[in-house]
């Protein structure tokens, strides 16, 4: 498997973006965390969640080819399936936007529900720290979260679905919300949260 070491070279070849660097490293703490709760490879669910948006600038943010490009950096980056990219990583990594009609792979290990979840679930915390006096993650309660998920017109961009679909895992919502938190709150300086 690739080391998290070579993750980072490549994100630092192919995302420029400020918020998207933030949004990889944030899904890659949720995920190690999320990983130790479900006796899994802390590294491997990690390291999908730090890799799995890396073509979203290579596309220029373009819905129709993120995550088909995915396969375009595997290959110039001679970084083979199986091998350095495990097949349940490039599995969930795939099936994270199975909403694009181009994506086959469809979400249904834990680890694919998990990184769907952890990514969207990252976001929506960042928009609950912003709306705190101090603007810090500390500052987050689950019971807040909880609540401000089932407003429609709070963080509107951020799938509730997809969230919500980690019961399928068995893993409450309440028990992601506090995962997700106590991951961030680590963070807190490096995510200026
Ligand atoms: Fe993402």
């Amino acid at each position: 498997m690739v080391t998290r070491e070579r993750v980072q070279e490549l994100l630092d070849k192919y995302v420029s973006t400020e918020w998207l660097k933030l949004h990889m490293r944030e899904s890659e703490v949720i995920m190690r965390k999320l990983a130790k709760h479900f006796e899994e490879d802390e590294n491997l669910w990690g390291l999908s969640g730090l890799l799995h948006d890396i073509d979203f600038d290579y596309v220029n943010k373009d819905p129709e080819r993120h995550v088909v490009e995915f396969d375009k950096i595997l290959e110039m980056e001679n970084l083979k399936i199986g091998e350095d990219i495990p097949e349940e990583m490039y599995h969930a990594i795939k099936a994270h936007y199975e909403e694009n009609p181009a994506i086959e792979e469809k979400r249904e290990s834990d680890l694919d529900y998990a990184l769907s979840a952890a990514e969207n679930i990252s976001g929506f915390l960042v928009a609950c720290a912003l709306v705190q006096p101090d603007k810090r993650i500390k500052s987050v309660g689950v019971e807040s979260v909880l609540k401000k998920l089932k407003k429609k017109d709070f963080a509107k961009a951020v799938s509730r679905e997809l969230i919500y679909d980690i019961e399928k895992t068995g893993m409450s919502l309440e028990e992601l919300v506090s995962i997700a938190l106590e991951s961030l709150d680590e963070i807190s300086e490096e995510i200026g949260l």
